[in-house]
């Protein structure tokens, strides 16, 4: 049965809103800096399966716990010195570390899919801050979209995929990056779980050591464990250097095209562009999307990674 999606404002009013709507066991969608995220308190069993079915996520995938601080992801997690320094240099931001669960978490054991490792990021966002800090708990959140689509940047993307399945949404404009968090490994040697809105570049820099790289296949890997992951309706076509009959063009620096990830071939620019661009060309029923080349360096492999995942075969039911 449907039920009736509100529609919060960014403000005190909305946060406490929102706040009491974890607290009674529904789902919120807020924005983060990175991607909207469809919220619930991470402690209770029912309402995380309800982000499952809200998304239609074909199986448990562990989700990411979101806190406001490093202070309460240290009551979650067994911290590092590693976890330390990358938490000094990149909280609040887009990254989640991945470290040991605690015994004392209190989570749902579904939040990590009975995992030994718990998923964490501060986000940056100052109204993810502000509602996260209204509520006081821990709050699981998956990107707010139906499984196996885009990723929303901007509330109504959240609309259009979620509205009927979801009792809130807070309405706080676009995402800056636009790309979900950069995932690391931290329980072994730092690996790179996923690519994503810092670079890996930086992150190595920060630990003065290089990331070990997450293998296709491994045991458990971040979210293109479906290859098809971030699948627009269209087809995508990559490293295109022109389109070909009835396909639009998405492009990247100065050239002819129906829209730019970033005329000036800027990555953050075309990262923060990437999913509203292609929400864009699915929305004007666009029946191919070909897509420029986009240089595999700081922000372009995480955007890479996704336009992959987007033009993979579609082995999976949305
Ligand atoms: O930017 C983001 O990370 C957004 C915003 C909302 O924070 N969230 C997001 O969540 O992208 P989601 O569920 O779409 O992707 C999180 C991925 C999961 O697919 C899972 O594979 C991985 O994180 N993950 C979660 N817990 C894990 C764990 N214990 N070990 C390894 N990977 C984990
Ligand atoms: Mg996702």
């Amino acid at each position: 049965m449907a039920i009736e999606t509100r529609h919060l404002t960014a403000d005190a009013d909305g946060y406490a809103q929102a706040a009491e709507v974890w607290r009674a066991g529904g789902l919120v969608a807020f924005p983060t800096e990175t991607v909207y995220g469809l919220g619930a308190d991470a402690r209770d069993d029912i309402a995380v399966a309800r982000i499952f079915e809200a998304k239609g996520r074909p199986r448990f995938n562990p989700l990411i716990v979101h806190v406001p601080d490093a202070e309460a992801a240290k009551a979650l997690v067994e911290w590092s010195d590693a976890a330390e320094i990358l938490a000094s240099a990149f909280w609040p931001g887009a990254m989640t570390l991945v470290l040991p669960i605690r015994a004392d978490a209190g989570l749902s054991p579904l939040v990590t899919a009975d995992l030994p490792t718990l998923a964490v990021r501060v986000p940056a966002h100052p109204v993810a801050q502000d509602v996260l800090r209204a509520f006081g708990g821990p709050v699981a959140a998956p990107s707010a979209n139906p499984s196996g689509r885009i990723s929303p940047t901007e509330a109504a993307h959240v609309t259009a995929g979620l509205s009927g399945r979801i009792e809130a949404i807070i309405e706080g404009g676009s995402c800056d990056v636009g790309l979900e968090s950069t995932i690391l490994g931290l329980a072994a040697a730092p690996t790179l779980l996923r690519p994503g809105g810092i670079p890996a570049e930086a992150v190595e820099a920060a630990l003065g050591t290089t990331l070990a790289q997450h293998a296709e296949g491994d045991t458990l890997t971040a979210p293109g464990q479906m290859t098809s992951h971030y699948a627009p309706g269209a087809r995508v076509r990559l490293n295109a250097t022109s389109a070909r009959q009835g396909e639009a063009f998405l492009g990247f620096g100065p050239m002819d095209c129906d829209l730019n990830l970033s005329p000036t071939g800027d990555l953050v620019e075309a990262a923060a562009t990437l999913f509203r661009a292609l929400h864009a060309l699915d929305a004007g029923k666009a029946g191919a999307i070909a897509v420029s080349p986009i240089p595999e360096t700081g922000l372009g492999r995480a955007i890479n990674d996704r336009l992959r995942r987007a033009a993979a075969p579609r082995d999976v039911t949305p």
